[in-house]
């Protein structure tokens, strides 16, 4: 299969392009597309065979849902029912923007969208190109992130044709995304709500909107507490990894790091916001300059620029966990711990 580029202009998408792009979704096809977080792969969430499609093009487990895409906080009740007052707080507060609620799912959808659970999850993501896709197409739309199971997530189109070319039918290049890292995904059935997974909503966002005693994280394990169910499926598969070995290095430990691994026989590679002005000689290097969010935009690409240059070894400078450097922080672990 030829995968198709319709390149955008992300204020203002061509509604030809994004015609095309909302029939090859309703014909079963796969199509990538922008969101403010990163590129998703997105299929008719009430179209099994669809739906399949993704978790073959991504090599991606049955038993890790899909996120279902929407296009304002109105269509919750028909993606979930049951939906708690706090659920709706959430959505008329966050949306559209980079919250996912995970909610009781309503008969309709795919079942492979929700891996056979209860629950679903759900956002509308605050993109033109996505809503304006979204609204031409319809209906809603299960989407991933669109790269290969495993592999960092793609804040570009480059990025998603390097995983699925040839393998999707179309890829909607609406330039970078604004975010860089996924949506903050949280348990809103009840009256407190459970951090599933750390994203472009901050914990200090949440506990502004519902308040401290309304927000509980989820350990690594993707339980509540010790024991209880798994919340979040998706914590226990592999995540972001590039292909070479990335370690993670303190902004005050550059001078030691660097000077340890530029002794090295591998390929090494350096990605930071305080690198030394003067380096040892390195395979690669990846100066990121602005704030953490600036970093969070351009994480994931810089580490697919690295892997692609050919480094074996990519030292990585870690940023406080607050804010959106909680998201960050979780991203480097897990790609650190990748192999
Ligand atoms: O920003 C994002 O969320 C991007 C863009 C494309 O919207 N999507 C994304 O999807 O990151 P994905 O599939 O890469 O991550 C979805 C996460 C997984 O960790 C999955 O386990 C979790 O959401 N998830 C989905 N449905 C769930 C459910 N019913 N219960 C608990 N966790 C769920
Ligand atoms: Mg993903």
């Amino acid at each position: 299969m030829e995968t198709c580029v319709l390149t955008v202009d992300p204020e203002r998408p061509d509604p030809r392009a994004l015609g095309e792009a909302a029939r090859l979704l309703a014909a079963g096809e796969l199509v990538a597309f922008p969101t403010e977080t990163v590129y998703g792969l997105g299929a008719d969430a009430r179209n099994a065979a669809a739906v399949a499609g993704i978790f073959t093009a991504k090599g991606r487990p049955a038993d890790n849902p899909l996120i279902v895409h929407v296009a304002s906080a109105g269509e919750l009740d028909r993606i979930g029912r049951d939906i708690s007052p706090l659920a709706h707080t959430l959505a008329e507060r966050f949306w559209p923007g980079p919250l996912s609620l995970v909610v009781a799912a309503a008969p309709g959808l795919a079942p492979a969208v929700t891996a056979g659970l209860s629950t679903v999850a759900v956002r509308a993501p605050d993109h033109p190109v996505a809503l304006g896709l979204l609204r031409a197409f319809g209906g809603a739309v299960a989407a991933p992130s669109a790269n290969r199971s495993g592999r960092p997530s793609p804040t570009r189109a480059v990025d998603v044709l390097a995983d699925l070319d040839g393998r999707i039918a179309a890829v909607l290049d609406g330039g970078p995304a604004r975010v860089g890292v996924e949506s903050t995904v949280v348990d809103a059935r009840g009256a407190r709500l459970h951090v599933l997974r750390e994203g472009g909503v901050t914990r200090e966002m949440l506990v502004d909107a519902v308040g401290q005693t309304a927000v509980t994280p989820v350990t690594e394990t993707g339980r509540a507490g010790d024991s209880g169910p798994v919340l979040s499926p998706g914590l226990r598969h592999q995540h972001y990894a590039p292909r070479g070995r990335v370690i993670l290095v303190a902004p005050a430990e550059w001078p030691r790091a660097l000077a340890e691994w530029s002794e090295s026989a591998e390929r090494v590679g350096a990605l930071g916001r305080n690198l030394p002005a003067a380096l040892p000689p390195l395979h690669h290097v990846e100066r990121v300059s602005g704030d953490v969010p600036a970093y969070a935009r351009q994480l994931f690409a810089a580490l697919l620029d690295a892997e692609r240059a050919g480094t074996d070894v990519l030292l990585v400078e870690t940023v406080e966990e607050t804010g959106i450097g909680r998201a960050v922080m979780d991203r480097l672990r897990r790609a650190a711990a990748g192999r």
